[in-house]
C-alpha cells in the first residue's frame, strides 16, 4: 500500500499545498500552513445522504431554468441572498463572536417554521436553556424549531437524515468535530471534513445547510476562509463602526451577485432591519469643514454615505495620508491631481480621510466627494449639508462618467438632498425630479462654483 501523503493548507486563503512552507505561496501570509494527513475519508459513506452514484444528463434535458429557492422571513437576509436560500446549497455565515450569527439564524429558523419549513437548528456553543433564553427575546415565535445540541458530525447527520428538515443549521462549523479524523475540533482538518461530509448531504438530500463560522480579529487560525472555497455561498456579518448596527455583506455567491449589503440593529429584542440605510451613515452629520456626502452604490443598493477629512499641519517628517474606508493610493492620487490641477498644497499637511459608518468605498465614482471634502478641509470651508457628490476624478482633473447615475440621483432625492454634482459626461436628461442635478467636466470648475474666492 502506498504510504499517505499529507498535504498543507493555509488557514487564511485555504489554498493547498503539497509541502510545509513558512510563507503560503498564494496570499504570502506567514506561518498559516496547517498540515492535513491524508486518510481514507471520501470513501466513507455520508449518513444521510442517497449513496446512488451519479447520472449522466444532458443540460437541455435538465429541468427549470430557475433555481428554487426559499425565503427566511427576512427581507434584509433574502435581499443579500439573491432572493433566498437555494435548496440544496452550503452556506458559510462568518463573523466575529458575539456580533449576532446566532441571533440571526434562530430568527431565520422562526421565520422559516413560520413559513411551514421544517428547521434542525444544531448547537456546539450553547445549551438548550441558553438557547430558549435567546427565543424568548425574539419578536417571532420559535418555538417550532426543532434543537439538537451535538457535536459529532456523524450523528448530526443520522439526525438530520431522520427528521429531514428543508434547513439544517449548523453553530458553529468550529465546534463540530468527526471521531474517525485526527485532531480537535476547530482545526483545520476537523473543519474542512465536517464542512465536506454536510456539503455531500446537502447535495444528496436537498437540504440547506447554514454553517456559522466565527471569526477571530487576529488572523483566522483555521478559521473560516479555508470554508470559503467549499461553500456555495459566503456572508459577512460585521461591525458597523458604530454602535448596535451590523452589515451582512455578501462576498461569494454562486446564486446571486456579490458586493450587496444588508443593515441591521441589535436591539433588545433581536436584530431588526435598517429600512433607510442612507439615513443611518448620514446621521450625526456636524457641518463642519471637510465633510462631504458620497451617492454610491453598494452592490445594487444606492447608498448616500459621509466622508470626513481633515487635513493638520505637518509636524516633523514626511506627512501622514492615513485613509479608513478608503484605498490610501487613491487618495495620494486625488492629493497629486488637487495639487497640479486645482493649485492647492498638501505637502506640508498631514490628511486624514474617514468614510463614516464602517462602510468602505471601492467605487471611483466616490472620489469626487473626497476630494471636495480634501479641499474644504484644507480651506476649512464647510460645504453645504444638502450637496450630494458623484463622479471618477481622471488624472487631468477631469470628471469621469459613472454608471447608473439615475439610482444614485434618485436616492439622493429621496434623502432630501436638494443638490447633486455629477461629470456632465453622465448628467442624466433633464428631468422634473425635485433635485437640482448639476453636470460639471473638471475639478476646477466645481471648486471655483462651491468656494467662491471671497
Ligand atoms: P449572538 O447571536 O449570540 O452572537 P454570535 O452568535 O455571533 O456570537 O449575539 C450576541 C450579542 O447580542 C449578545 O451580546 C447579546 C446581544 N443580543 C441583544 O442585544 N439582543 C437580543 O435580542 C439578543 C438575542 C442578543
Ligand atoms: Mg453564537
Amino acid at each position: 500500500m502506498p504510504a499517505l501523503r499529507s498535504v498543507f493548507f493555509c488557514s487564511e486563503c485555504g489554498n493547498e499545498t503539497p509541502r510545509w512552507e513558512g510563507q503560503c505561496p498564494h496570499c504570502r501570509a506567514w506561518n498559516s500552513l496547517v498540515e492535513q494527513r491524508a486518510t481514507k475519508v471520501g470513501r466513507q459513506p455520508v449518513p444521510g445522504a442517497r449513496p446512488e452514484p451519479a447520472r449522466v444528463i444532458r443540460i437541455g434535458d435538465l429541468a427549470g431554468g430557475t433555481v428554487p429557492r426559499v425565503e427566511t422571513g427576512i427581507d434584509e437576509l433574502d435581499f443579500v441572498l439573491g432572493g433566498g436560500l437555494v435548496t440544496g446549497s452550503l452556506v458559510l455565515i462568518g463573523g466575529e463572536p458575539g456580533i449576532g450569527k446566532s441571533t440571526l439564524l434562530l430568527q431565520a429558523a422562526a421565520g422559516l417554521e413560520a413559513a411551514g419549513r421544517a428547521t434542525l437548528y444544531v448547537s456546539g456553543e450553547e445549551s438548550a436553556a441558553q438557547v430558549r433564553m435567546r427565543a424568548a427575546r425574539l419578536p417571532r415565535t420559535a418555538d417550532a424549531v426543532s434543537f439538537l445540541a451535538e457535536t459529532a458530525i456523524d450523528a448530526i447527520l443520522d439526525r438530520a437524515a431522520d427528521s429531514a428538515p428543508a434547513v439544517l443549521i449548523i453553530d458553529s462549523i468550529q465546534t463540530v468535530h468527526a471521531p474517525d479524523i485526527e485532531g480537535a475540533p476547530g482545526n483545520v482538518t476537523q473543519i474542512r471534513e465536517c464542512a465536506a461530509r454536510l456539503q455531500r448531504f446537502a447535495k444528496g438530500s436537498g437540504t440547506i445547510v447554514l454553517l456559522v463560522g466565527h471569526v477571530t480579529r487576529e488572523g483566522t487560525v483555521a478559521g473560516p476562509r479555508t470554508l470559503e472555497h467549499m461553500v456555495d455561498t459566503v456572508i459577512y456579518f460585521e461591525d458597523s463602526g458604530s454602535l448596535d448596527h451590523r452589515l451582512l455583506r455578501v462576498t461569494k455567491n454562486r446564486f446571486g451577485s456579490v458586493d450587496e449589503i444588508g443593515v441591521f440593529r441589535m436591539t433588545a429584542a433581536g436584530l431588526v432591519a435598517v429600512d433607510n440605510p442612507s439615513q443611518l451613515f448620514l446621521r450625526q452629520r456636524t457641518g463642519a469643514s471637510g465633510a462631504t456626502v458620497a451617492a454610491v452604490l453598494e452592490g445594487s443598493r444606492p447608498l448616500l454615505v459621509e466622508v470626513q477629512a481633515l487635513c493638520a499641519r505637518a509636524s516633523y517628517g514626511a506627512p501622514q495620508r492615513v485613509a479608513t474606508g478608503f484605498d490610501r493610493q487613491r487618495l495620494s492620487l486625488l492629493l497629486a491631481v488637487l495639487e497640479k490641477r486645482v493649485g492647492l498644497a498638501f505637502g506640508q499637511l498631514d490628511v486624514f480621510v474617514n468614510v463614516v459608518g464602517g462602510i468602505r468605498l471601492r467605487e471611483p465614482a466616490s472620489d469626487l466627494a473626497i476630494a471636495v471634502a480634501l479641499v474644504s478641509a484644507a480651506l476649512d470651508r464647510p460645504v453645504g449639508e444638502r450637496v450630494a457628490f458623484v463622479g471618477e476624478v481622471g488624472l487631468g482633473g477631469e470628471l469621469r462618467g459613472v454608471p447608473r447615475m439615475e439610482r444614485r440621483v434618485a436616492e439622493a432625492e429621496r434623502q432630501g438632498f436638494g443638490s447633486v454634482f455629477v461629470p456632465a459626461a453622465s448628467a442624466p436628461a433633464a428631468s422634473d425630479a425635485n433635485i437640482l442635478v448639476r453636470g460639471v467636466d473638471d475639478l476646477l470648475a466645481i471648486v471655483a462654483e462651491i468656494f467662491p474666492a471671497p
